[in-house]
């Protein structure tokens, strides 16, 4: 299992601080996932052809079986990782943005600032995550059982399918 996460933060990529939320992705789905994944990480900057080019890079280059973006979901003026992953998904998940708003609302108010998407390309799937270490968290736990079957769909697996 190959994973790309992609920390996408103006100040994160010019190291004015430490990206928590990146780590936080990896800590988090080793314990869901398992500890043999292999991860491949990038920290960019606000700006949609950069994280477009690395969503494209991690899925077409580096064959990446899922990406997660965590940063630049919200409404603030340098916000625009959903711009910049729509036009990259072929198959867009709405479910996975509509669960995590629905169910981080009842704990977060704020939650339903987030506009994060998901969906796939070829045989990669991509997520949004919101830009905090705790809803990276908090937002994985509320997708990992979609997570987990979806990556058996795109590897053509029907874990369903009668024998
Ligand atoms: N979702 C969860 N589960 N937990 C959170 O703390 N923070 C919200 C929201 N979603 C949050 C959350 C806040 S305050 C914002 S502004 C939006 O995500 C967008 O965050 P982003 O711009 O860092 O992606």
């Amino acid at each position: 299992m190959k994973i790309g996460r992609i920390t996408v933060s103006d100040r994160a990529s010019a190291g004015v601080y430490t990206d928590q939320s990146g780590p936080e992705i990896e800590k988090v789905l080793r314990e869901f996932l398992g500890q043999d994944a292999v991860f491949v990480s990038l920290i960019v900057p606000d700006e949609v052809p950069l994280i477009s080019a690395a969503l494209k890079k991690f899925a077409d280059e580096a064959k990446c079986d899922m990406v997660i973006t965590t940063g630049g979901t919200g409404i603030a003026a340098r916000d625009v990782t959903p711009e910049a992953t729509r036009p990259v998904l072929e198959k867009e998940l709405p479910g996975f943005g509509e669960a995590m708003r629905m169910q981080s609302l009842a704990r977060v108010k704020t939650a339903i600032l987030s506009r994060a998407l998901a969906g796939t390309r070829g045989t990669t799937l991509i997520v949004n995550l919101p830009g905090k270490p705790a809803a990276v968290r908090e937002c994985l736990e509320i997708l990992a059982p979609a997570i987990r079957e979806g990556l058996a769909h795109l590897r053509g697996e029907n874990p369903h399918e009668k024998k």
